[in-house]
């Protein structure tokens, strides 16, 4: 196989995490351009480096191959955890056993890297904190909820650097690191689908971070998923402002169907709803993945359900689909119902009892027999 080399994305910078065009699933939902669980060695100018996050501890070998391309572990000094999420820090006690690296992270991050892998001695750092080792100046600001209570993200600020970590991630496997190599509408696309499935639920978080981040002028946003943002910095933050604002514009028409009776009536069901909106994204359960449907409604401002009655509740799909809604809190205002309720009836009310629950208020319902 051939040997992982880094790849330099600035003077004295590299992308060394792992790449994964294989996978299907993370973190529990679909993604559909593979998994990326981004690195960076920093070269600190005196001999050592620093290691900014780590990789899922399936992918350790890569992570230590594409750091021995560039330098002998031994040489890693200082191991910065801005997350410690498993994709991040599953790779952390072997890259301890190789360098013996001091590890900085929030004190929320020292205490779970204490309860998840009994490492002990992790030197905390405070908001706004830097640390300077060699001729770098890490600087460390706290972003608490996006996507864990312990994130942080690191900026070198005379290098015009951020290490975002989960913040502007995505899910977009390539093998060239940096935006401007790849096509940057599915890389924003891939961002949307990521918010939608991880930090949605955190919004008034996301918000704050991205201001806080984008008040820095960044010439370069390095993720801990996906490319890294240069030239394309502008679209990432239009994307993040309007989805962490909670923008919401057009509708979701998604439905389940047992025995084609409810899939029939979304055509008159998806009538109906033109008199509220042009904009009308439409998702069959029975064929399309959950995680996309989230995808849609992280930017929707209606969402049109359709369900079969089962056995007096909604299908398990669209009881999955509440669940999540109710989970990772889309912005969606509005909804409205299309449906059978065969010979008992339930799903249209047991739909409405979570949807009214959540505060999203009733257009239509065209759910009948
Ligand atoms: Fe990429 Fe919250 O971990």
């Amino acid at each position: 196989m051939q040997t992982q080399k880094a790849q330099q994305i600035a003077d004295g910078i590299f992308a060394v995490g792992a790449v994964d065009t294989n996978a299907a699933r993370f973190h529990g939902y679909h993604v559909n351009r593979g998994v990326t669980f981004n690195a960076y060695l920093v070269d600190n100018g005196n001999g050592t480096f620093t290691l900014i996050d780590t990789v899922h501890r399936d992918k350790t070998d890569i992570l230590c191959e594409r750091i021995a391309s560039v330098t002998a572990p031994s040489n890693v000094s200082a191991i910065i955890v801005n997350h410690t999420e498993p994709d991040h820090s599953g790779a952390l006690p072997a890259l301890l056993q190789k360098t013996g690296a001091a590890v900085y992270g929030t004190v929320a991050a020292a205490k779970l890297l204490q309860n998840m892998y009994g490492i002990i001695g992790v030197q905390t750092v405070k908001n706004g904190e830097t640390l300077s080792i060699g001729e770098r100046a890490f600087t460390f600001a706290a972003t608490p909820m996006v996507h864990w209570p312990d994130n942080m993200v690191t900026y070198l600020a005379k290098e015009r650097i951020l290490f975002s970590n989960d913040a502007f991630g995505q899910h977009y496997a390539t093998q060239d690191a940096l935006d401007t190599a790849n096509d940057v509408d599915v890389a924003i696309a891939e961002a949307q689908h990521y918010f939608a499935n991880i930090v949605m639920p955190y919004r008034a978080q996301a918000a704050k971070a991205t201001e806080a981040a984008l008040s820095l002028s960044p010439c370069m946003i390095a993720p801990s998923h996906g490319v890294v943002w240069t030239k394309h910095i502008p679209a990432i933050a239009k994307l993040y402002r309007s989805l962490a604002a909670g923008e919401t514009r057009g509708a979701v028409l998604v439905f389940d169907s047992m025995w084609g009776g409810t899939a029939e009536r979304a055509q008159e069901a998806q009538q109906t709803l033109r008199a509220h909106t042009d904009t009308i994204a439409v998702f069959d359960l029975r064929t399309c993945h959950l995680s996309d449907v989230m995808s849609a409604l992280a930017a929707a401002e209606h969402v049109c359900i359709g369900s079969p009655t089962y056995n007096g509740y909604p299908t398990p799909r669209v009881s999955t689909l509440l669940a999540e809604i109710e989970a990772l809190k889309p912005p969606v205002k509005e909804y409205s119902l299309f449906g059978t309720f065969g010979w008992g009836g339930g799903a249209a009310k047991k739909i409405d009892e979570k949807l009214n629950a959540l505060g999203l208020t009733k257009a239509f319902d065209l759910t009948r027999a």
